[in-house]
């Protein structure tokens, strides 16, 4: 196989080994229409050293791409930067194949993979911050505690100023091409927000401490060595994606609503259109995602630089409708922050949806800024009207959050 799959030259001594899934969709309910990579990275130092695995069923790609520069026996160490399976399903294989002198992870790492397999060899436990000298090349650790899980830590390549920072500055995107300027800027951008609104919205105080200690370390960084996704190599894009992490971690609020909705007979999609043209005409960018034509990661990655969230849905059997509970449990387990918000709804005689969507906007901290807008059956030009200023109070509240 290695014939097929071969490494990848980051430099002469710096191979990437990982493998690329061009098929799967789903990641923990995120659709990854792109595909995605798992990144595995081969530092050819004295001693030479593996920076994560693959997802189990890619092994073989990657012992073929190691092969492909190196007889894989000769690797001494491998560095589990962060435990998910994604990352460390090929690491018993890889230990088995391989027989290395070590395998390091952090503290909480190294109890992560004792819960996930049964390991033939101990795990080196790294403290944060610790040094390891590879002979004619030293690495340094540091804790990124939650970014993505508990055990979750980066690696510095000091002489080719490489940081490998496993799921953060990562994204979901397959391809032959290594680096994020080889790619569409358009497709990168939204693939870069995708992830972090799916993966890292609700860590944001961790982000911001990850930031802060990347602040603090003052590296010179020459690449962002990702495990998902293409590596970013410009001073553009390594600054590009430090700045928008430190954005989104904020969640600076935008002029953009976004209205999340579902209907059965089309009633409260067109509450949902009237109340898009008072957003429009009060000054907002809206944007409608209609559930039965979005999907739920598409909508949490609108709402991460929105300033609004209008949420609607028809009244079924006593609540919302099934869409519209799979969306607002996915987006509230995000904790999105900063929206001015409203909820609306069509019903026929008990009404309980507007005012279930109410009680979960409120409850999820948003400023919930009028009563819940309802209308019975099908809208007349009335209801269509307060619909529409509706929509026009909402704009108005969120512009003036931006002032703030
Ligand atoms: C399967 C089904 C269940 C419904 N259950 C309720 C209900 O429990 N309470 C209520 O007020 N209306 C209920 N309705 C009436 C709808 O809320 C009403 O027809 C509404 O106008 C539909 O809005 P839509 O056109 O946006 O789907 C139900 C309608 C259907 C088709
Ligand atoms: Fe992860
Ligand atoms: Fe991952």
């Amino acid at each position: 196989m290695k014939d097929t799959f071969k490494a990848v030259k980051i430099f002469d001594d710096v191979y990437w080994v990982g493998a690329i899934d061009w098929d799967v969709r789903q990641f923990h309910g995120y659709l990854t229409s792109r595909g995605t990579t798992y990144n595995a990275f081969l530092i050819l130092a004295d001693k030479i050293t593996l920076i994560d695995t693959v997802k189990a069923p890619f092994a073989d790609e990657m012992f073929a791409r190691i092969a492909s520069v190196v007889d894989p026996d000769k690797i001494d160490y491998i560095v589990s930067n962060h435990a998910e399976m994604d990352h460390s399903g090929s690491l018993p294989a890889a230990i088995e194949g391989i027989k290395p002198e070590k395998v390091f992870a952090s503290k909480m790492g190294a109890k992560a993979l004792g819960r996930h397999f049964d390991l033939p060899c101990d795990i080196t436990v790294v403290s944060d911050g610790e040094t390891l000298d590879l002979g004619s090349e030293k690495i340094t650790f540091a804790e990124t505690k939650m970014c993505h899980w508990p055990d979750s830590m980066i690696t510095y390549q000091h002489g080719r100023q490489i940081l490998f920072t496993q799921d953060a500055f990562g994204m979901h995107l397959a391809g032959f091409e290594r680096y994020a300027d080889e790619y569409d800027r358009a497709i990168v951008d939204y693939e870069t927000a995708k992830y972090y609104a799916n993966i890292l919205m609700h860590l944001a105080s961790f982000i911001d401490k990850a930031l802060e200690k990347l602040g603090t370390l003052n590296l010179d960084i020459s690449m962002i060595a990702p495990d998902h996704g293409p590596i970013r190599r410009t001073g553009e894009d390594i600054a590009g994606i430090i700045n928008s992490y430190a954005k989104w971690s904020a969640q600076e609020p935008t002029g953009k609503v976004v209205v999340v909705y579902d209907s059965m007979w089309g009633s409260t999609a067109r509450m949902a259109g009237a109340i898009g043209e008072g957003l429009s005409a009060g000054g907002a960018k809206a944007k409608l995602m209609s559930m039965s034509a979005c999907h739920r990661s598409d909508v949490v990655t609108e709402i991460l630089d929105a300033g609004g969230l209008v949420i609607g849905s028809a009244t079924m059997n006593n609540d919302i409708q099934p869409a519209m509970a799979d969306v607002t449990t996915y987006l509230g387990g995000l904790k999105p922050r900063n929206l001015a918000a409203g909820a609306f709804g069509s019903y026929g005689w008990s009404g309980e949806a507007p005012k279930n969507l109410q009680k979960w906007l409120t409850d999820l901290g948003l400023n919930v800024i009028a009563d819940p807008l309802r209308v019975n059956y099908v809208p007349d030009a009335d209801d269509l009207a307060k619909c529409r200023q509706f929509g026009v109070d909402i704009a108005k509240a969120t512009l003036a959050s931006l002032e703030d």
